[in-house]
C-alpha cells in the first residue's frame, strides 16, 4: 500500500476480527514499528505485554463487559463524555468531530436524546441495555486474537515536571505507528476502555497481567485481521469526519484562522 493510502485507510474497528492467530511475523512487525517512534531522548519509555492466551484474554473480556455495564448503568459515561455524541447525520455534518451513532437497536432509538437525561438512563437499565451492551462488548473482546497491553517506564514518567507529558506524547506516537501498521497487515486495533472509566476494574487487570509497581498500564487494545464482510455491533457508531482547516489551523497568529484550505 501506498503510504498516503495507509495514512487516510487507518480506521478504528468497532466490529469483529476474524479468529485466526496474528503471525509472528506480523506480532514482532507492529511491536518493531512502535519502538521506531520519536521519543524525547529516545528515552523508548513505552513497554509492551503482547497477550494470546485464551483464558487470559477471557479474563480481560469479563472485565470489560461488567465495566460496560456498570458505567452505562451508572449514566456517568453519557454525561462525561455527551458532547462527543452525534445521533443525526444533520448534527455531524454541523460539528464535523465526534461519534455519530447511524445503528442503534429500534428499542433504544426512541431513547437517543433522553440518554443524557436520568429518566433515559433509568429506561434503558429497565430494558437491561446496560448488560446487553456489556455481554456484547465481552464477545467482542473475547473474540479477539491478541490484546496488547501498552505501559510506561514510572522512572521516565517522573523523573521531572514535563516528563509525564513527554513519555504520554511519545506512547501516542508509537500507537498511531502499531495504528497504520495494523492497516498495511490487514488488521483492526481498537481500545479497551471500559476497565479506566470504572473505578476499581483498571486495578483487576494490573493484577491478572502481573504489571509490575515501577511500570505503569495506560491502555489495553484488542487486535485481529478484519473480515471482509462483519455485521455490524447492535449499537455501532462512525467517527471518519473530519474538522475543516479553518476551524482548527491558525495563519501566523490565532488571531487568523487559515482560509482557503476549507473543502467543501
Ligand atoms: C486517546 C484515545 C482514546 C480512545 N478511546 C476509544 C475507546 O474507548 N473506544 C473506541 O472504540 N475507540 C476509542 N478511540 C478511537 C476513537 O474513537 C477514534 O480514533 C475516532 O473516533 C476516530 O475514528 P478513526 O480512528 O476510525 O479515524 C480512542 C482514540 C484515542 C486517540
Amino acid at each position: 500500500m501506498e503510504f498516503i493510502d495507509v495514512l487516510f485507510g487507518r480506521r478504528t474497528t468497532n466490529g469483529p476480527f476474524l479468529p485466526d492467530p496474528v503471525s509472528d511475523s506480523h506480532q514482532q512487525l507492529l511491536i518493531k514499528a512502535a519502538a521506531s517512534a520519536p521519543s524525547q531522548f529516545n528515552s523508548q519509555p513505552w513497554r509492551f505485554v503482547v497477550i494470546e492466551h485464551r483464558e487470559t484474554i477471557e479474563g480481560i473480556a469479563r472485565i470489560s463487559g461488567v465495566s460496560m455495564t456498570q458505567v452505562i448503568s451508572e449514566g456517568s459515561f453519557f454525561e462525561r463524555y455527551k458532547r462527543h455524541f452525534r445521533f443525526s447525520a444533520e448534527e455531524m455534518a454541523e460539528h464535523r468531530s465526534g461519534m455519530y451513532f447511524d445503528k442503534l437497536p429500534k428499542a433504544l432509538r426512541p431513547f437517543t436524546k433522553a440518554v443524557f437525561t436520568p429518566a433515559g438512563v433509568q429506561a434503558m437499565r429497565m430494558l437491561r441495555v446496560p448488560h446487553t451492551l456489556g455481554e456484547e462488548n465481552r464477545k467482542l473482546v473475547q473474540g479477539s486474537p491478541i490484546v496488547l497491553g501498552v505501559m510506561l517506564d514510572r522512572r521516565d514518567r517522573e523523573a521531572h515536571e514535563l516528563a509525564d507529558f513527554y513519555c504520554q506524547f511519545s506512547l501516542g506516537a508509537a500507537m498511531e505507528n502499531v495504528w497504520l501498521t495494523t492497516c498495511e497487515l490487514g488488521m483492526g486495533i481498537q481500545f479497551i476502555s471500559f476497565p479506566m472509566e470504572a473505578p476499581g476494574r483498571w486495578q483487576k487487570l494490573i493484577e491478572l497481567l502481573e504489571v509490575p509497581d515501577d511500570l505503569e498500564l495506560m491502555a489495553l487494545y484488542r487486535l485481529g485481521y478484519v473480515p471482509e464482510q462483519s455485521d455490524r455491533p447492535a449499537i455501532d457508531w462512525s467517527s471518519r469526519e473530519r474538522r475543516p482547516p479553518s476551524q482548527f489551523v491558525f495563519r501566523e497568529t490565532c488571531r487568523s484562522p487559515q482560509q482557503g484550505w476549507d473543502q467543501a
